[in-house]
């Protein structure tokens, strides 16, 4: 190998083992810097006869152009090597599952409300709300029942600050007081029709919502949920109530063959009174009587309460409990669980 040609091959192997630009700028310098060795050789030139000079110089300009090609060359693969570090450390992995916002969900409870609601809705009842702070009027009074009776103790209801000794406030017991709330603002809405003796459009309506006593075990909870329902008319019986509250209950348990039991009762707000009890034909509660809700038929004096005539409207009301129904739908048997927040439950009814 002559010597030129063992400087073209020290070159290639100096820019091989450059591993960065500047390593390379560095090596490029020792051959084609300003006293880099093929420009050393360049200037030898001068010095050589003109025959020579011409051989010597295509000579040397060949091994410069090996030279330059080789740095070339080297250049590009660590610019290619570096884009691909680059492409590399940027990865995008588009087969990764992408970060979800979890969606929520309603409560088993609200699920229950909500069935409620469209299952009477479909038989023409309207929904109506009302406030979870109570006066004694509209929780116990104007719903017949007594001053004495047990479910005004202390022991049994959540009195609260603000009310007067005359009108005490208290956490509404349950939904009853809407009975007479609901059916106040429908008399007052056709008041000038009652009056000239043309009547009034039916009373129907439902009303769930929170209800407050002291009460806390695995069945009780000192919040819990009600609904009430209430439909009052010129010709409305109890065998209106059997006929609504058979088909509410075969809709919501979608079981067309459970049976219901009006079982007698007592409540001050309704005579006659009866405690409802449904049961399954088939599955894990088949056999057993499961209690559901309190009915009976609007007491007169409850009727007369409301701003009517109980001689001339009768009809009937019912109070159920949607967290027991949540608990017969969905099999579960400890209330509390509902209402201690624990998403683990709470997300198997998403
Ligand atoms: N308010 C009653 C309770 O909380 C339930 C009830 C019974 C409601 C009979 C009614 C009814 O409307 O007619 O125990």
């Amino acid at each position: 190998m002559n010597e030129l040609d063992a400087l073209v091959v020290t070159a290639q192997d100096e820019f091989t083992r450059a591993q960065t630009p500047a390593d390379l700028e560095n090596a490029k310098a020792l051959f084609l810097g300003k006293t880099g060795k093929v420009t050393e050789w360049m200037k030898g030139l001068a010095s050589l006869p003109v025959e020579e000079k011409k051989t010597r110089g295509a000579a040397i300009n060949q091994a410069k152009q090996m030279v330059e090609a080789a740095l070339a060359a080297r250049r590009q693969a660590l610019a290619d090597a570096e884009l691909e570090a680059q492409l590399k450390s940027e990865a995008l992995d588009v087969t990764l599952p992408g970060r979800r916002v979890p969606a929520g969900g309603l409560h088993p409870v609200s699920l229950t409300l909500e069935r409620i609601e469209s299952i009477f809705g479909s038989m023409g009842f309207e929904v109506a709300q009302g406030p979870e702070i109570e006066t004694d009027w509209f929780n116990f009074t104007a719903l017949n029942t007594p001053e004495d009776h047990p479910a005004r103790s202390m022991h049994d209801t959540f009195y609260v600050k603000g009310g007067t000794d005359a009108a005490p406030l208290l956490l509404r017991t349950h939904t009853s007081p809407m009975q007479i709330r609901h059916a106040v603002q429908h008399v007052k809405r056709h008041r000038a029709s009652l009056d000239a003796g043309r009547g009034m459009p039916e009373i129907r309506v439902i009303a769930p919502g929170r209800t407050y006593r002291v009460d806390s075990d695995a069945t009780h909870s000192p919040m819990f949920h009600q609904c009430e329902g209430l439909w009052i008319g010129e010709a409305v019986s109890f065998k209106d109530l059997k006929v609504v509250f058979t088909d509410f209950c075969r809709t919501f348990f979608e079981s067309e063959d459970l049976v219901l039991r009006f079982r007698p009762s007592f409540f001050p707000f309704t005579e006659p009174s009866a405690e409802v009890d449904i049961q399954f034909q088939s599955g894990p509660l088949s056999g057993r009587w499961l209690e559901v809700a309190g009915s009976g038929q609007v007491h007169p004096n409850v009727v007369r309460n409301m701003g009517l005539d109980p001689e001339k409207y009768i009809g009937f009301a019912f109070g159920m409990g949607p967290d027991r129904l949540t608990m017969l739908r969905y099999g579960v048997n400890d209330l509390r669980l509902f209402f201690d927040g624990d998403l683990r439950f709470l997300s198997q009814f998403q």
